[in-house]
């Protein structure tokens, strides 16, 4: 269902193999304008073996639909209503994708959600690290390279963070980058993206794709294209929200990815997550190359030595906004204690 990782030859990804393992999937956020697609997906998916919806309204009417969907999985929806809603969706997750919060209007940095949207994935985060506090956490809300240091330190605070299972998702740069060049290349193939995943610290790392050859042009646009390729988006929607299904579908990818890791499956995955690469810097969020397995990060890998003078000029520009976003999430979890 989700497309063949060619440039880097791994196995292909297929929804036909049977679920190996109990994986219960939590989903926050489950009723709005990619939860519902994302919970639709997840129950398409044969490897998930519960789906625990959870959202502050209209939650039992996306369960009841998609629980319709002739796979094995078991669906629960529950809202804020349920005063136990949260613990019964949490309880026994093995991943919890989180994609509650407002989203971007024509105009507005993703930062500009900060407001609003820490304090969502500050408490939910709260909520995960007491009822599952051993699941992998896929946090979709934005801005992620705050709200990724934010769920960081409520862990660290209710003393169960595993820097190995919380992850920022960047998945929708990913697949963006290789649709992008989809037609020049004429097949699907993986575009690694590192760095974080707003505007200019979003970097495709076109150089690592076999076959590919790009004029400096072409280059310079392609690379802006994905940088920004979420305001095309936004202002298509005109004022009705941002990336919801092809997130959901990206979503969805890098939970299937998780999935199959812990089925011992060999898995390379691009997302942002803590790592010391850049720790000579101060920054300790970095989107890189990550190895998985049934723990979650198995290996994070540092970029490749063959990436351009253009690319390490990215990655050098990048480094300022993350380092200021983190401090920034990170100042918002000590304000709140
Ligand atoms: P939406 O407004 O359609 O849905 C958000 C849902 O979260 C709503 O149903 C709302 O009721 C729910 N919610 C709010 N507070 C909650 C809480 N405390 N607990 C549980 N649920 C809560 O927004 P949409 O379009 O689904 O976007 C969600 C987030 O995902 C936004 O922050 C957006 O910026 C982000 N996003 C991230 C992307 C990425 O690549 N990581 C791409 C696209 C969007």
């Amino acid at each position: 269902m989700f497309a063949t990782r060619n440039s880097i030859k791994l196995a292909a990804r297929s929804f036909s193999t049977g679920a190996a393992l109990q994986s219960k999937v939590a989903v926050l956020g489950a009723a709005g304008g990619i939860g519902q697609p994302l919970s639709l997906l997840l129950k398409a998916n044969p490897r998930v073996t519960e789906l625990g919806l959870y959202d502050i309204r209209n939650t039992p009417g996306v369960a009841a639909d998609v629980g319709h969907i002739n796979t094995l999985s078991n669906v629960t929806g529950y809202t804020a209503e349920d005063q136990d809603g949260l613990r019964k969706t949490l309880e026994g997750a093995e991943l919890v994708v989180i994609p509650a919060g407002v989203p971007r209007k024509p105009g507005m940095t993703r930062d500009d959600l900060f407001n609003t949207n820490a304090s969502i994935v500050r408490d939910l985060a709260k909520a995960c690290a007491e009822f599952c506090p051993k699941a992998k956490l896929l946090i979709i809300s934005n801005p992620v390279n705050s709200t990724v240091p934010i769920a960081t330190e409520v862990f660290k605070n209710a003393g169960v963070y595993d820097p190995k299972k919380i992850f920022g998702v960047t998945s929708l740069d990913l697949v963006r980058a290789s649709r992008f060049i989809g037609d020049k290349v004429g097949k699907v193939v993986d575009v690694p993206v590192v760095g974080g995943h707003a505007g200019v610290t979003i970097i495709p790392l076109f150089s690592q794709v076999e076959g590919l050859t790009l004029t400096t042009e072409e280059r310079d646009a392609l690379t802006h294209r994905v940088q920004f390729g979420g305001d095309e988006v936004v202002k298509a929607k005109d004022g009705a929200g941002s990336a919801t299904l092809s997130m959901a579908y990206a979503g969805a990818r890098f939970a299937d990815s998780l999935m199959r890791a812990a089925a011992g499956e060999d898995v390379l995955e691009w997302a942002f997550i803590r790592t010391d690469l850049f720790k000579n810097e101060g920054l300790e969020f970095f989107s890189t190359y990550i190895k998985l397995d049934k723990e979650g990060v198995k290996e994070i890998l540092p970029l490749p030595k063959n990436i351009t003078e253009f690319e390490q000029e990215l990655v050098k520009n990048a480094i300022p906004e993350l380092k200021k976003s983190e401090t920034k999430g990170t100042a918002f979890v000590a304000s709140s204690n």
